[in-house]
């Protein structure tokens, strides 16, 4: 993985699953269901280590995901956020101008401690060739969860903020920076190989948002990241389309992962030259399973060929995911059928 993203060409391709820990394996529900809530399996190390490590017991598969949550950064800064059972994230809203005050006076690191205790303790459990990845939300994405209190089906939002209250906008983006550099620098220093950044909601962005408030933040925190604590960052901006260039094409960034609408041959030619390419395979297409799953995924390595690539999915494993396929997945790109 490593030295794929230091644009080495590796051959079978790296391999990783997002949510690779979850519902879909039945020992994280057994764990899960011991944990109580969501939020406390996240911040008990040994169980969030344990669960980190489980897929790659499992699949062998050539790195691990620290498992937590991008809200944990928005509950470190004194937001009031919890799960409801099989709907998602709830968090009480913050955009009263109390509120954002409250906001920006907490000292938030001290949570984010558990995190990377979990870090360390799956670093020192895997052996050196199994890489560790760390990461957060994007100070968009996490923005766009805070102003809604639940989750979305798209920013809009939070773009009526941002052209509503600019001055409030640019105040919560900064602080959100600033947390998740140094939450980011502190999993690093915790033993965490590379890191990636989620922006989950980049896409549909008009190109002046999308540039102040995505690649802005984002390149920052990497190169931060990068020069502050010597690990690789991978960007993704899911929905990024036509943008994606613009945070592939930023030395600080050195991997960027695709979403499940980008045109594999598309990456190959401009994105791949810009950074390291990974993912890209449909987790719904895992559901499916069969022939077409195979065609995809040798279709995907094959216009990957020859290039530094990282196999994983477009998104998140969905719950119904059955365990044969993701099996099904792994042979193929390493070669068996
Ligand atoms: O294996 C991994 O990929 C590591 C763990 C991980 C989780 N969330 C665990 C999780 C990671 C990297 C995330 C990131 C995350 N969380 C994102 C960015 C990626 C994306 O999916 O777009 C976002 C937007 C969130 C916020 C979030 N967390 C939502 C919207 C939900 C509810 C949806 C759902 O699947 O239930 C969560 C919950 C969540 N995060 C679960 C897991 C395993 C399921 C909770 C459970 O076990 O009950």
């Amino acid at each position: 993985m490593l030295q794929a993203l230091a644009g080495h060409t590796v051959s079978p391709p790296p391999i990783w699953f997002m949510r690779q820990a979850g519902r879909y394996l039945p020992e994280y529900r057994a764990v899960r269901a011991e944990a109580g809530s969501f939020l406390d399996l996240c911040y008990n190390p040994a169980r969030a280590a344990e669960v980190t490590l489980q897929p790659i017991r499992r699949f062998g598969l050539d790195a691990a995901i620290l498992f937590s949550d991008i809200l944990v950064v928005p509950h470190a800064l004194g937001v009031n956020v919890w799960f409801e059972e099989g709907e998602g994230p709830r968090l009480d809203p913050c955009f009263t101008p109390a509120g954002f005050a409250a906001l920006a006076r907490m000292s938030a690191l001290s949570r984010l401690e558990a995190p990377c205790e979990t870090v360390s303790l799956v670093r020192r459990a895997l052996p050196p060739k199994v890489a560790v990845i760390g990461f957060a939300g994007a100070p968009f994405t996490v923005a766009t969860y805070m102003l809604a209190g639940r989750s979305v089906r798209d920013p809009a939002a939070l773009r009526r903020f941002a052209y509503d209250e600019p001055g409030a906008m640019r105040d919560l983006i900064a602080l959100l920076e600033e947390v998740t550099a140094r939450y980011l620098i502190a999993q690093a220093h915790a033993g965490a190989d590379v890191v990636q950044i989620f922006d989950s909601w980049a896409g549909g962005l008009p190109e002046a948002l999308f540039e102040e408030f995505c690649v802005g933040p984002v390149v920052r925190i990497a190169a931060r990241v990068k020069e502050e604590a010597g690990v690789p960052v991978i960007a993704f901006p899911r929905g990024a389309g036509c943008l994606y260039p613009r945070l592939a094409g930023h030395p600080a960034v050195s991997g960027i992962s695709i979403d499940t609408s980008v045109p594999w041959k598309w990456a190959a030619e401009t994105l791949s030259p810009l950074a390291t390419v990974q993912g890209g395979l449909d987790p719904l297409l895992v559901v499916a399973g069969g022939a077409g799953l195979d065609h995809a995924v040798e279709g995907l390595c094959a216009a990957m060929a020859d290039r530094p690539f990282i196999f994983n999915l477009g998104h998140g494993f969905v719950p119904e995911t059955p365990i044969a396929h993701v099996e099904q997945v792994i042979r193929r790109v390493r070669g068996g059928h």
